[in-house]
């Protein structure tokens, strides 16, 4: 285990398994899970850890990854396949944290809850004033979803409570009939582009990968509203940061809000000085009860696996094993 977990089954696990829990808050290095997952039959391992095709050389004896997050682009899953090594992930538990978080962000970025936090702090605050730090209205907008999985709905599904319709961009697999908010209104397929140019809040719930790696880039921003407002919950990489501090100090766009950077926890430096952006420190699935879900689902997928049960919650390609 890379880092210590809120979980109320880890007894459960260690009655039964020799554990070892790397102590330092830091986390250990790639070298040091290396040297410490030998002869592991499992690591439950956080984003912050890379499981790669070299580590796994050298752990002969690992059945299973278990991720505590929902993402695993941390983890190269084609070459644990290879291995016959199970990864799981932690879906469903962190859904409405992650939403609900998102939605935290829009609010933030366009009624400027977080600049307008620095300018009391900074005793800058003159009072009340007609057009003092105006923000705009939800109301009527259009919520643009790329990445329409399951946080990307529940996003969706909150949407109507601040009175805004939702575009989104369907899966590649082609969704014949259009996805409806669960009062039945349909949402509006549309493809990037359109979605880019029409939408006022563009919000990003993609997984990372070579397809989605800088999705948002120069090209990408300059298509969307100079009014407009985007939201990465997803991964940094899905956006060119660069491109986006241009694109915010050029009025491409109105603001944004970020809880991932591409290089974490460094954030690009042109960034700190845009008041119109909100930076989070990436803590979508951050309370205290859906950390605490992740974990024991990590860990009861763990006990899964080693039971030589089916795992709970495998990413997809991982599980069945391949035949060897
Ligand atoms: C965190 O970013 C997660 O993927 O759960």
């Amino acid at each position: 285990m890379t880092k210590r977990l809120p979980t109320s089954v880890l007894d459960e696990l260690s009655a039964r398994y020799a554990v070892e829990i790397w102590k330092d808050p830091s986390g250990p290095s790639a070298e040091e899970i290396a040297l410490h997952a030998a002869s592991c039959t499992a690591i439950i391992s956080q984003p912050t850890d890379r499981v790669d095709a070299a580590l796994l050389d050298r752990t002969p004896e690992l059945r299973v990854v278990a991720n505590v997050a929902v993402g695993y682009d941390n983890v190269d899953v084609p070459a644990a396949r290879e291995r016959r090594v199970i990864v799981t992930n932690t879906p469903d538990v962190l859904t409405d944290s992650c939403a609900t978080y998102t939605w935290g962000l829009i609010l933030a970025a366009t009624r400027r809850i977080a600049e307008g936090d620095r300018l009391v702090r900074r005793g800058a605050w003159h009072g009340w004033a007609i057009d003092f730090m105006l923000g705009c209205e939800l109301v009527g907008r259009q919520l643009g979803i790329i990445g329409m999985g399951r946080i990307g709905q529940a996003v969706a599904a909150k949407a109507g409570a601040f009175g805004m319709q939702v575009a989104y961009v369907p899966s590649r697999r082609g969704d014949r009939e259009p996805l409806r908010a669960p009062d039945g209104t349909p949402y509006r397929p549309l493809s990037l582009d359109e979605l880019l140019v029409t939408s006022d809040i563009v919000s990003l719930h993609v997984p990372l990968g070579p397809e989605t790696h800088h999705l948002i880039d120069a090209k990408t921003l300059a298509r969307m509203k100079r009014s407009a407002f985007l939201v990465n919950m997803a991964r940094g990489p899905v956006v060119d940061e660069a491109a986006l501090a241009w694109a915010l100090r050029e009025g491409l766009i109105s603001g944004a809000a970020l809880d991932v950077y591409e290089n974490e926890p460094s954030v690009h430096p042109d960034l700190f000085d845009l008041e119109q952006v909100v930076l989070a420190p990436h803590l979508g699935s951050a309370t205290r009860e859906t950390r605490t879900a992740m974990a024991d689902l990590a860990v009861r997928n763990v006990l899964a696996v080693l039971d030589g049960r089916s795992p709970l919650t495998p990413v997809p390609g991982s599980y069945p094993p391949q035949p060897r």
